[in-house]
């Protein structure tokens, strides 16, 4: 979601931007109130007070816009692919507020999978007037990480290199409620009509997409593989906390089973074929009473410190209520308060909390098998779990963060090492079984000298076994306290790790920090110090609703290697591939990147390789920009760890003294490696990314177009921020009045060729 501007406004949400660390992990640098700034403070001499045209003087040595390239629509496509040596071939795309997809020249973007899209024969058409029901076979909201799944011709399993059908398996991480119902969302208690639409509206799809004749892909509303997952789809749990005492509840009374997926966020695709799914902000959607510490034994218990450290402190609201629908137990399961008579948790839902916060593999071609949540992964609020690259006799590494502010990045190593026929087993969960569920997990500690350190999570550490914070009963405990063992190891507190993403040229880990209100100059219990890996700090006029307020406004890319390349390294060197900021900030603390107008971006979220061309692919959820530009993605062709300089950002305190932090950033990105390729409509993020194995054919998410103007439950429709897609020419409804819609568009280069060239 749009973390910038709903999670500041919703006191009652368990969002990706809650402050729950409060741990004394180091930071490297003291005391200083920030001094308020507007947007125009950060600019340099040459700029205009408007903010308009600035090209490049003074600032960079990339060219500006006018030395692009031409597109090369018509042109002689390359014969093979040579991974890493694919040049950027598209003009950059202006900044934006258009309501539209806007695409480089020589693309088509096309709509082909929205919000209520039914995905079954018996299900009708979406009217897009808030009286649509059973989401159990529709499109959900919100749509977030996908991966693309190929099909044989035939239309009866798995080829992997089809691409020309397939199935698209996606998350759908939210809602933007008002445009669920006729007459926007009724106060609590909620009606359980509203409720029973609200839930399945979350979760996960899979949908079958085939080339239709002229070459364009299209969903299938009829296909055996279509299906919804849901908040209510019974789920196994897989892994080091399967069966432990903590997962006991009404629903499963030895702690082997649960119900349902929720905020389901970044994506990974398996060696093996399937889905991984990672479980985002699930902790906010649970009401405890304000008097739930008691039974629990108070504020020393286990469960409470648990609790407390993943967002639910006693008296936390739920998101969206559906525990006041009735005492139905779809709704009864969304309170966890302690208010059975058990002594283990098994006559009520005080541990429901526990069976959330994992990444969950989903088989896509296959519906008879459980879903497994893979507990030895941790638990936290996961984004993408991506792997890194694959060699047979090693083990596999799963590289995962948790996006909250000042929150950690992990990684997960598997017992069992690769072997080549696993790629394509009779069984996929049983391959993922032998993967996943054995395994040890590690947090990242980061150095100042560009070294790092991954720290073991397990009883094995000292530091864990005999860790104060909280008394850690077993390996199960630790991983589904993965928060609270990071704090007992002193990892690095870090700008809310969104995705990451492995580059299959250099094997080198790249990790979206998207922003952080609360990186600071002067260092409090609950806000972070500057440090090398986490070195900026200033204001913007726009952040996010809190104008003024020195924080990491634009977010950066970090970028690490692993020591001799070996997935099972515990060391690893780092440097920051790029920094956020708009063009015209001072280059000597904002824009340290030399980001020009081509180019410039705030708030990376979604990160993806391209496994067919090397070429890394950047998406926006920015609240900070969004004065001046929609969400966007920009293409790019990354260097490696090391291959830039090491600045010191010079700070001046409120007393004139200044603050000097030394940080480690990669080669700027010229013209040639980095370029806007598309920005979105209105008031979206942008999200999802995957490809047909060709590389010709891309897929993202719009998520959230126009959300803005649900929270301030605007009716009168002309007034939506956002007509998409139906401005667009996709589904029911005026282009001047319909809602808009999260949505899947595909992309395609005029010429057939590859995307990006
Ligand atoms: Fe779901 Fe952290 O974005
Ligand atoms: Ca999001
Ligand atoms: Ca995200
Ligand atoms: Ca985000």
């Amino acid at each position: 979601m749009n973390a910038n501007t709903r999670a500041e406004t919703l006191a009652i949400s368990g969002h990706d931007n809650e402050d729950l660390n409060t741990s004394n992990n180091p930071t490297l640098n003291d005391v200083i109130d920030a001094r308020l700034s507007r947007r125009g403070l950060f600019k340099t001499a040459f700029s205009s007070a408007g903010g308009a045209v600035l090209g490049s003087i003074g600032l960079t040595a990339c060219g500006g816009g006018d030395d692009l390239v031409a597109p090369t629509v018509g042109s002689t496509l390359p014969v093979t692919v040579t991974l890493g040596n694919v040049a950027l071939g598209f003009a950059s795309v202006p900044k934006t507020l258009a309501d539209t997809v806007t695409i480089a020249a020589g693309y088509t973007a096309k709509v082909i999978y929205a919000l209520g899209d039914p995905l079954a024969a018996s299900t009708p058409a979406f009217k897009n007037d808030g009286t649509d029901t059973d989401y159990d076979n529709r499109a959900g909201d919100h749509h977030d990480g996908m991966e693309y799944f190929g099909l044989n011709a035939a239309g009866t399993a798995r080829d992997a290199t089809s691409v020309t059908r397939g199935l698209l398996a996606m998350n759908h991480e939210a809602l933007t409620d008002q445009f669920l119902h006729a007459n926007g969302v009724t106060a609590r208690p909620r009606p359980a009509a509203e409720s029973d639409k609200e839930i399945p509206a979350h979760g996960i799809s899979v949908v079958e997409v085939r080339k239709n004749a002229a070459g364009s892909f299209d969903y299938q509303q009829i296909s055996n593989f279509n299906r919804r997952i849901t908040p209510l789809t019974e789920m196994q749990i897989n892994g080091v906390a399967s069966g432990h005492v903590q997962m006991r509840s009404k629903f499963s009374t030895n702690g082997t089973k649960c119900r349902g997926t929720i905020n389901n966020c970044g994506t990974g695709y398996t060696p093996w074929g399937t889905y991984l799914s990672g479980e985002e902000n699930w902790a906010g959607y649970f009401t405890r009473s304000a008097t739930d510490n008691t039974p629990r034994g108070g504020a020393t218990a286990n469960s409470v410190i648990s609790l407390l450290r993943n967002g639910r402190a006693a008296g936390a609201a739920s998101r969206h209520g559906w525990e006041t629908s009735g005492t139905a137990d779809k709704y009864a399961r969304w309170d966890i308060s302690h208010i059975g008579t058990s002594s283990d948790g098994s006559d009520d839902y005080r541990n429901e909390l526990n069976t959330f916060g994992y990444m969950v593999e989903v088989d896509p071609y296959d519906k008879n098998v459980a879903i497994r949540k893979r507990t030895t992964l941790g638990r936290f609020a996961h984004e993408s779990g991506v792997f890194g690259i694959t060699t047979v006799g090693k083990p596999l590494a799963v590289y995962m963060g948790d996006d909250s502010r000042g929150e950690y990045i992990f990684k997960y190593v598997s017992n069992a090492t690769w072997v080549a026929a696993d790629a394509n087993p009779g069984s996929r969960v049983a391959t993922g079984d032998k993967y996943l569920d054995s395994g040890k997990l590690y947090v990242a500690k980061f150095n100042a000298d560009g070294t790092g350190q991954w720290i073991e999570l397990s009883m094995s550490n000292p530091l864990i076994a005999n860790a104060t914070n909280y008394k850690f009963a077993d390996n199960g405990d630790v991983a589904m306290n993965s928060r609270l063992a990071g704090d007992a190891v002193g990892a690095t507190r870090m700008d809310r790790p969104e995705w990451c993403a492995v580059s299959p040229v250099s094997g080198e880990i790249y990790y979206t920090l998207t922003n952080n209100a609360n990186r600071k100059l002067a260092p409090t219990s609950t806000q972070q110090g500057l440090d090398a890996t986490n070195p900026r700090s200033y204001s913007d006029s726009f952040a996010g609703g809190v104008a003024g307020a020195a924080q990491n406004v634009n977010g950066h890319i970090l970028r690490m290697r692993e020591n001799a390349s070996e997935p099972a390294a515990i060391a690893f060197t780092w440097d920051v591939y790029l920094f956020g900021a708009q063009a015209d900030a001072d280059p000597a603390l904002v824009n340290l990147s030399s980001l020009t107008n081509d180019q410039d971006f705030s708030s990376p979220d979604g990160l993806w390789f391209s496994p067919t061309t090397g070429l890394v692919f950047i998406q926006t959820d920015d609240g900070a920009y969004t004065d001046v530009t929609n969400c966007m993605m920009l293409i790019g062709k990354p260097g490696q760890v090391g291959d830039g300089t090491t600045p010191t950002l010079a700070y001046t305190r409120a007393d004139g003294t200044t603050l000097n932090v030394q940080t480690r950033m990669g080669a700027k990105p010229t013209v040639n490696s980095l370029r806007r390729f598309l920005v979105g409509p209105a008031d979206c993020e942008i999200t999802g990314c995957c490809e047909t194995p060709d590389g010709k054919t891309l897929f993202i998410n719009i998520q959230h177009p126009g959300e803005a103007i649900s929270k301030a439950n605007v009716t009168d429709p002309t007034k939506y921020l956002s007509h998409w897609p139906a401005n667009a020419g996709y589904g029911a409804g005026g282009a001047a009045t319909a809602r808009p819609r999260s949505a899947t568009i595909v992309i395609t280069k005029n010429d057939g060729g590859l995307i990006g060239s």
